[in-house]
C-alpha cells in the first residue's frame, strides 16, 4: 500500500468513526510529534490520556489515536459523565525515549490550543512528573500531583472493577466475594489495588505477573497463590480479571478458560470483539464490558475537573454496579454485552444532546 492510500484509509476511518477533529503537531525545537483526536464533544469537553509510544510510522499512530478516542466517548457516556471522548499520542523516536520537561512543555502548549475541548491525562508511558510538567503550560490536564489534580487514577479504576464484579455476581445469583476465587492477570497499578480490595472482601486470589516482586508483595499481604503468566488464563476460578494487556481473549485462549465471569481493567481484551464475544457467550461465560467497568479512574479525574466533590465522585463510581446491571439487562435485546454497552452509550449521548437542546430554548 502506498502513502496516499494509507492517508485515504485514515481519513475514511476518521469519517467512519465520526471524529470531530484530529490534529497533528510537530515541534521542531523539541522534536515532539503528537496527535490529538477529539471523537465527540456532544456531551461536553473530552478528557483522555496522553500515550507516549513508539509506533512503526505515523499511520499506525493515527489509527491508534482514532480507535482510542472513540472508545473514550463510549466510556464517558456509559459512566454518566458530561464529557465527550478524546485521546492523544506522542510518537517516540525510539522505544524507551525519555520524556523530558521540554517535550512535556511542547505537549502542554499543543493541548492548550484546544482551549479545554481536549483535557489531557496520564496514560501508558506518562509519569506523574511528566503530567506536572505539561500542567506548567496548560490548565487542561488532570492527574498531576498537585492539589485537586486527582493523582493516580488506578485505585479508583480498581474500585470501579469491584462494582462491575458485584453486578456480575448479582447477575449469576451470587452476592458476596467471601469463598470465591478471583484470578488476576497483571499486578501493575490497577491489579495490585484490585487484589487488596478483593482480599479485604474475603476472596481467595490467584495471581500472575512478569514482575516477581509484584507477585511476592501480594502473596505476602493477601490470601493468594501465584501461578505463571502462561497458566493464569487457564486456572479454575469464579472471576477472571484481566489487568495487563488488551487482546488476550481469542479463539485459542477462550476454550481454555475455567471461569464463569470475565471482569477486569484491561482495555479491549477481546481480540475480535464480535467473534470472541460470541465465543464467550457460547461457553456461558459472562463478559462485563471493559469500558463500562474500568471507568472509575476516568470518573475520578473528569469529575474533579467538572467540580464534583470527593463523596459525589465515590457515589458516581459506585453507580458502575447499576450501569453494568443495566448492560446485562439490555443484552436480552442485543447480540452481546459489548453491543448492549455501546447501545447504552449511544442512548445516553442522544438523551444528553436532546436535553441540551431543550435547555437552550
Ligand atoms: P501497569 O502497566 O501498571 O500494569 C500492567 C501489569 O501487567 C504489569 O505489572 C505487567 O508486568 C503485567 N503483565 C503484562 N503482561 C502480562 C501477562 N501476560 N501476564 C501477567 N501479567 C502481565 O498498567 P495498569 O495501569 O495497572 O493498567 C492495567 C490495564 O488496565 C491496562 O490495560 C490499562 O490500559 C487498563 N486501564 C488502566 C487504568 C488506570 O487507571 N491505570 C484505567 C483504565 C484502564
Amino acid at each position: 500500500m502506498n502513502d496516499s492510500n494509507l492517508s485515504l484509509n485514515a481519513l475514511e476511518e476518521m469519517s467512519r468513526c465520526g471524529h470531530e477533529r484530529v490534529c497533528y503537531h510537530v515541534d521542531e525545537e523539541t522534536g515532539l510529534r503528537a496527535l490529538i483526536a477529539v471523537h465527540s464533544t456532544k456531551l461536553g469537553n473530552a478528557l483522555g490520556g496522553v500515550r507516549r509510544w513508539h509506533y512503526a510510522n505515523e499511520h499506525e499512530a493515527l489509527f491508534d489515536v482514532l480507535r482510542l478516542s472513540e472508545g473514550m466517548t463510549w466510556k464517558a457516556a456509559c459512566a454518566g459523565l458530561a464529557m465527550g471522548g478524546a485521546k492523544s499520542v506522542i510518537m517516540l523516536p525510539e522505544r524507551g525515549a525519555p520524556g523530558t520537561r521540554d517535550i512535556a512543555h511542547a505537549m502542554g502548549r499543543f493541548i492548550d490550543t484546544f482551549n479545554g475541548a481536549y483535557i489531557g491525562a496520564e496514560d501508558v508511558g506518562v509519569s506523574p512528573e511528566f503530567t506536572d510538567w505539561m500542567l506548567e503550560k496548560t490548565d487542561h490536564v488532570m492527574g498531576g500531583t498537585g492539589d485537586g489534580q486527582g493523582g493516580d487514577p488506578s485505585p479508583h479504576t480498581a474500585m470501579g472493577v469491584i462494582y462491575g464484579m458485584q453486578a456480575s455476581l448479582r447477575h449469576v445469583g451470587r452476592d458476596q466475594f467471601a469463598g470465591l476465587t478471583v484470578a488476576i492477570q497483571g499486578l501493575g497499578s490497577v491489579g495490585t489495588y484490585l487484589a487488596q480490595f478483593l482480599n479485604e472482601r474475603g476472596a481467595e486470589l490467584i495471581v500472575a505477573d512478569h514482575h516477581d516482586d509484584r507477585v511476592q508483595h501480594i502473596l505476602d499481604t493477601c490470601n493468594a497463590r501465584g501461578v505463571s503468566c502462561e497458566e493464569i488464563l487457564g486456572v479454575e476460578c469464579d472471576i477472571m480479571a484481566p489487568c495487563a494487556l488488551g487482546a488476550i481473549l481469542d479463539e485459542k485462549s477462550i476454550p481454555t478458560l475455567k471461569t464463569g465471569i470475565i471482569c477486569g481493567a484491561a482495555n479491549n481484551v477481546l481480540r475480535d470483539p464480535e467473534a470472541d464475544a460470541h465465543r464467550l457467550s457460547d461457553r456461558d461465560i459472562l463478559y462485563a464490558p471493559d469500558f463500562v467497568v474500568n471507568a472509575g479512574g476516568l470518573i475520578h479525574l473528569a469529575g474533579l475537573y467538572l467540580g464534583y466533590t470527593l463523596p459525589q465522585l465515590e457515589a458516581m463510581i459506585a453507580r458502575i454496579e447499576e450501569t453494568t446491571m443495566t448492560v446485562f439487562e439490555m443484552t436480552k435485546e442485543h447480540k452481546t454485552t459489548g453491543h448492549a454497552a455501546l447501545a447504552l452509550a449511544k442512548l445516553r449521548i442522544e438523551e444528553g444532546t436532546a436535553q441540551e437542546q431543550v435547555n437552550a430554548h
